[in-house]
């Protein structure tokens, strides 16, 4: 286990950032809206990707401006360089926190689909996101479920020893102690698309999504 990193100053927001440019209010101003990250966590296939498609195509259709982040589109590009040890996983998370606060900052909703196992590694991109703007939603659904779906063969994979580091088998995952919502997939049988209402409620409870948006 690595050690845990204590130095605040690390995660701290740039002190030289160059002033002058668009900032995020006349962003949102321009799009009518409020920048959010909606970082949703849980085992491979917990559900995760699909919440995150249908909450993104219900904002689209209610003309909301979005972006959808996910571990399997990052990890093909910008993080594909980076292994699933613990110390990858930190990075790749890193990186894609920085990506969602830089879209935050931009005005848009960012949907964010990643295991992302780590408390440590979510409450940084907390710390870094502007205050209230981060919602963390735990994708809950019991191991085997998730195994008996098996979406993408994985866990059989990681079963017959093909796969290292697989969460939930040979990686950990650290639930969130107080997301800011628990969505539990199973065996509830709640659909992506009512957990997408789930989270649009929530938002407009927070006061980042407007309740007379069409
Ligand atoms: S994270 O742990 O670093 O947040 P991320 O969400 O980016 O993971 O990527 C997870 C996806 O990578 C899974 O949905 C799965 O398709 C794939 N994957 C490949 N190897 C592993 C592994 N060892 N553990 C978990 N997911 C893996």
């Amino acid at each position: 286990m690595k050690e845990k990193s204590t130095d605040a100053k690390a995660n701290a927001p740039a002190i030289f950032a160059p002033t002058g440019y668009v900032s995020r209010e006349e962003h949102e101003t321009l799009k009518a809206q409020r920048g959010a990250c909606v970082w949703l966590t849980g085992l491979s296939s917990s559900g995760k990707t699909s919440i995150a498609r249908a909450l993104q195509r219900a904002l689209h259709a209610r003309g909301v401006h979005t972006y959808a982040l996910d571990g399997d589109m990052l990890r093909g590009g910008l993080c594909k360089d980076l292994p699933f040890t613990q110390e990858g996983r930190e990075e790749n998370i890193r990186r894609a926190g920085e990506v969602a606060q830089l879209m935050v900052d931009a005005g848009l909703i960012v949907t964010a689909a990643f295991i992302s196992p780590y408390r440590e590694g979510r409450a940084l991109i907390r710390e870094r996101m502007p205050r209230g703007r981060f919602i963390e939603c735990h994708v809950s659904c019991p191991l085997t479920v998730c195994e008996a779906r098996d979406t993408k063969g994985l866990y059989a994979r990681a079963r017959a020893g093909e796969l290292d580091h697989f969460t939930g088998i040979s990686a950990p995952y650290e639930a969130p102690e107080a997301p800011d919502l628990k969505l539990e997939t199973a065996p509830t049988g709640i659909t992506p698309e009512e957990c997408a209402m789930k989270i649009i409620a929530l938002l407009e409870e927070r006061g980042l999504l407007s309740k007379d948006t069409p």
